[in-house]
């Protein structure tokens, strides 16, 4: 059988993965063999572990961080929306999360029983009248979005935190991908911005780790005990986490590459990205194709779906968002050399 190698990154625009940095790619080969779900058996590797949670507590603001590297955002976001509903009694448990939630939520809602309320957006983010109209007396967790999905805006934080904190709800913050580079932005997003509880902020996104490498934070290791199940036959006698077996591939390559790149690496990394989004869309200004404007470095245009067919034929891979704009997220491996070749192949092809 012939032997298959995967798909190089060079036209690959819509992702939110990209290539491992080095030395996450050589730390998880290193420890490919470990399962960091058996500490008690792989220490090393759990020793990784408490080291790369406490570097995503430096990067999100929060000291003494509890949490976990995840298999990703959803099973992190799923794992916050559980914490919410152990945590507060009530017979018909709600979340309430803006239009721009990633769709890992309604999984949430659909695996945990709970309900999710989904408020209205203004310009992109959550419209705080609407949210507020949702929350009520049952609402475990309220969730803002710090980085979305397919435009990059940022939900006012600080200001759902409160509101979240009238109901006893707990505050939860996806910044799955937005981690890695609101540290360098004047956003409010982190522990030390609002009264967080709990956060999504995933080292395989664009803190450039080796998939899969999500991360889980909690802002004490009592809100992580709600998850705790115990565990008979381990070394260890407990367990948080979703998964059983997990990959010690992930968390040593993020431990290794968050230990390489925060903050200059990354501050860098941002530095670029940000400006190739801002130039794109400066170069699609100067052509009259409408675009949403980059706060944060994911750009979304207006493409005709003809055209955007058209692009993925050429071998751009491409998707478009739920209102159909074409969206490129300028993740590491998408230079500015790739984005010259895409507007080419757009102004031949439009
Ligand atoms: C904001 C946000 N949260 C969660 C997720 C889910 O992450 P994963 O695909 O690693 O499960 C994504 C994925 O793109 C995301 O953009």
């Amino acid at each position: 059988m012939q032997r298959a190698t995967p798909q190089d990154f060079s036209r690959v625009l819509s992702s939110m993965c990209t290539k491992p940095h080095p030395v996450a790619r050589e730390a998880a080969e290193r420890f490919l063999a470990t399962n960091p779900g058996d500490p008690g058996t792989y220490e090393t590797v759990a020793k990784l572990e408490r080291q790369a949670v406490a570097k995503l507590g430096e990067i999100a603001g929060l000291e003494d961080a509890a949490g976990y590297i995840s298999s990703g955002g959803t099973e992190a976001n799923i794992q916050a929306v559980r914490i919410g509903r152990n945590r507060k009694s009530t017979r018909n448990p709600n979340f309430v999360a803006p239009a721009s939630a990633h769709f890992s939520f309604h999984k949430a809602a659909d695996v945990l029983g709970v309900e999710m309320r989904v408020a209205p957006l203004d310009d992109y983010t959550a419209n705080l009248d609407g949210v507020a109209e949702l929350i009520d007396e049952d609402t475990v967790l309220v969730v803002g979005i710090a980085g979305t999905t397919e435009y990059g805006r940022v939900d006012p934080i600080p200001r759902l935190a409160r509101m979240a904190k009238e109901v006893d709800a707990l505050m939860h913050v996806d910044a799955a991908w937005g981690g890695f580079v609101l540290p360098f932005t004047h956003h409010e997003w982190d522990f030390s911005d609002a009264d967080i509880d709990t956060m999504t902020i995933d080292p395989h996104k664009m803190g450039q780790a080796a998939v899969p490498a999500g991360g889980l934070l909690a802002r004490g290791p009592e809100l992580l005990d709600e998850l705790s199940i115990d565990t008979p036959y381990l070394e260890s006698t407990s367990q948080v986490t979703l998964t059983g077996t997990r990959s010690g591939a992930g968390v040593a390559s993020a431990a290794a590459v968050m230990n390489e790149l925060w903050p200059d690496g990354y501050r860098e990394q941002y530095e670029t990205s940000q400006s190739n989004a801002d130039w794109l869309a400066a170069e699609l200004h100067t052509r009259d194709i409408d675009h949403v404007d980059p706060t944060l470095p994911i750009v979304a245009m207006d493409l005709a779906p003809e055209t955007i067919a058209a692009l993925r034929e050429e071998g751009w891979r491409i998707s478009p968002t739920e209102a159909g704009e074409a969206r490129i997220v300028m993740m590491p491996h998408v230079t500015r050399e790739t984005l010259r070749g895409f507007l080419a192949d757009v102004d031949r092809l439009r």
